[in-house]
């Protein structure tokens, strides 16, 4: 996945530094390297050269050496095609370095661009799929005009790509989506004209926005925005919306990092996820009363929070399945017009969950999107959607969406036997819990417990029930955020071969509840205290089985999302300790756009 970012009118005419302060928005979506290509201002328009500069690396403190000018573009890569050099760094130019090329996604089919256009005598500079998009527009460019040139070539491309183009000459840029996101944003007085990947990149000009669909393209200059459909090449209307959002959404707002403003943002995000679907819950609720076979699928920590609604609705005498998205394919077969998939995703534009979404569809099952950022590939596909409204997460690292998630799924395991009351008094508690909980103490008594763990080469995590799904994303948090080893086990797996790994001070957390499985866990912690496991409680409960204990309150069947909570605060706190950029953790991106 990777990050696009133009402005059209910069009205000072400082379109560069616009551009890499929005660039700096959205690494999130990839950090290998970035660059930007500007029209300088105070030249004549003809056959002026575009200005490009190009860096391996994240942006940190950057500055921009390029010239004045109004209209710019820059891309943020997460490497896909070529390594991370300069050379394959976006944008792409063609051969008169009129036009400039950005892009977000995989070109499936430049390799029989490439060697024609080669042999024609273009001369290409990187190793990237990229590059070939604007040497296509070029040849182009030779016959027909730049808008229907870029349409025509983009159409020619396969895979799910999104790309915008500089046009030196004409100053305008011209922009096609078809399965990579793409967004354009107009300013209150309709002076400035953006394009993202995603809304924080620009989100400090305006909330005013417009989501691109497949098979759309955009046409910005000075006089503003024009939608288009890419087959017909007819114009469209332009539909703007107010998203609600605001700038500190995507701003640290004093924290250091997003990471952990994120998860202290979750004493609001958690209770308002839970207030604000209420009425397309009770939808979805309705269709699993009309006996729909129910299967979760999602990927990553999306996979954990299936898995734990799994739990949450075999509480509601409901049996349902769940999949890693990226292994549901064998099991599509299944799906049928009695099949209700509930896709689970942050950006809403996984590959793989939307591949799996994808082929239910055809099986004509019903589609729930439970999703966080707005006008996703996912809502477009899905026939309900429920947006958790967590607001934009920045960091790679997911938190507040992923308790969002939850507590959707919670609501809706509670909704189906019509106990919405009730699960908003337990939310409510939940939440009321938590604020003082999540406290300076708690965070003290983290950054202690991470001291002693800081060198440690592997941490075992053990859950049973919710807590086993718990167990999994607690260790997924320690893995993404400081790069320990983290293991998560099923306690019940404990006899079955893993606690041969336990050794004398191995550090192990158990995750526990007071539950109907309190006393099983409890001689699970006693097996690996056997062994010589430093056991680490995590648990609203004392007991002599633990050497330490990081106490959470009870909350019955949601106590085990505190219990999440600390290894989300305890992966940062380790990542801090150990150097890593807990914003932006070595080889991910938030949303991996490809499979
Ligand atoms: C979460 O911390 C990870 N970054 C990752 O596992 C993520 O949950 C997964 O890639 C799915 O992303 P999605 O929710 O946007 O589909």
């Amino acid at each position: 996945m990777c990050g696009i970012f133009a402005i059209v009118n910069d009205l000072k005419g400082d379109a560069a530094n616009t551009v890499l302060d929005g660039l700096k928005k959205l690494e999130y979506r990839g950090y290998d390297s970035w660059g930007i290509a500007i029209k300088p201002e105070n030249t004549s328009r003809k056959r002026e050269k575009l200005a490009v500069e190009k860096h391996i690396g994240k942006i940190g403190d950057a500055k921009t050496t390029l010239p004045s000018g109004k209209i710019a573009i820059g891309h943020t890569r997460w490497a896909t095609h070529g390594g991370v050099t300069d050379d394959n760094a976006h944008p792409h130019l063609d051969c008169l370095g009129r036009l400039a090329v950005i892009h977000n996604g995989i070109v499936e089919n430049y390799l029989n661009f490439k060697e024609r256009l080669v042999k024609s005598g273009h001369r290409f500079s990187s190793e990237t799929d990229t590059e070939v998009v604007a040497h296509i527009i070029e040849e182009k460019l030779k016959t027909i005009d730049l808008t229907t040139a870029v349409f025509d070539s983009f159409n020619e491309l396969t895979g799910s790509n999104a790309i915008g183009v500089l046009d030196g000459e004409s100053e305008t840029i011209v922009a096609c989506r078809n399965g990579s996101p793409l967004v354009v944003g107009v300013d209150e007085n309709h002076h400035r004209f953006f394009l993202g990947s995603d809304v924080p990149a620009f989100l400090r000009y305006t909330n005013k926005v417009y989501f691109l669909e497949d098979n759309e393209g955009v046409v910005i200059d000075k006089q503003g925005v024009r939608l288009y459909d890419l087959k017909t090449k007819r114009e469209k209307p332009l539909r703007l919306r107010r998203l609600d959002w605001n700038l500190e959404d995507a701003e640290k707002s004093g924290f250091p990092h997003f990471l952990i403003k994120e998860i202290h943002e979750q004493k609001q995000t958690i209770e308002k996820a839970a207030m604000t679907n209420q009425r397309i819950i009770g939808d979805v609720a309705k269709i699993i009363r009309e006996n729909y076979k129910v299967v979760f699928i999602g990927c990553g920590s999306a996979s954990y929070c299936a898995l734990a609604g799994k739990y949450f609705f075999a509480k509601a005498g409901i049996e349902t399945q769940t999949y890693g998205a990226y292994e549901y394919l064998p099991f599509s077969t299944f799906a049928d017009d009695k099949t209700l998939v509930i896709a689970i995703s942050q950006s809403g534009e996984t590959a793989d969950t939307l591949i799996a979404l994808k082929q239910a569809k055809k099986n004509r099952a019903k589609i729930c999107a439970v999703v966080n950022a707005r006008g996703s590939t996912m809502e477009r596909l899905a026939d309900f959607i429920i947006p958790v409204g967590a607001g934009p997460e920045i960091a790679v690292v997911s938190t507040k969406a992923f308790t969002a998630q939850l507590i959707s799924l919670y609501m809706l395991s509670m909704a189906v036997n019509n106990k919405v009351n009730q699960a908003m008094t337990d939310v409510k508690r939940f939440s009321n819990h938590l604020r003082k909980w999540l406290s300076v103490s708690l965070i003290d008594s983290i950054i202690e417990k991470s001291k002693s763990l800081m060198d440690m080469e592997h941490i075992y995590v053990i859950g049973k029930h919710l807590n086993f799904p718990g167990a999994l994303e607690f260790a997924l948090k320690l893995k993404e955020s400081s790069y320990i080893h983290a293991e998560p086990f099923a306690a019940g797996e404990l006899k079955h071969g893993v606690i041969t790994l336990i050794q004398k001070d191995t550090p192990c957390f158990v995750l526990a509840s007071i539950d109907e499985v309190k006393g099983e866990i409890l001689s699970s912690a006693a097996e690996l205290k056997a062994r010589g496991g430093r056991i680490i409680g995590v648990a609203p409960f004392e007991s002599d089985e633990f050497d330490c204990l990081i106490k959470t309150p009870d909350a019955g069947d949601l106590t085990f999302i505190y219990n999440i909570i600390v290894g989300q605060l305890l992966g940062y706190y380790l990542g801090v300790g150990r150097g890593a950029d807990p914003d932006k953790p070595r080889n991910l991106a938030k949303s991996v756009t490809v499979k």
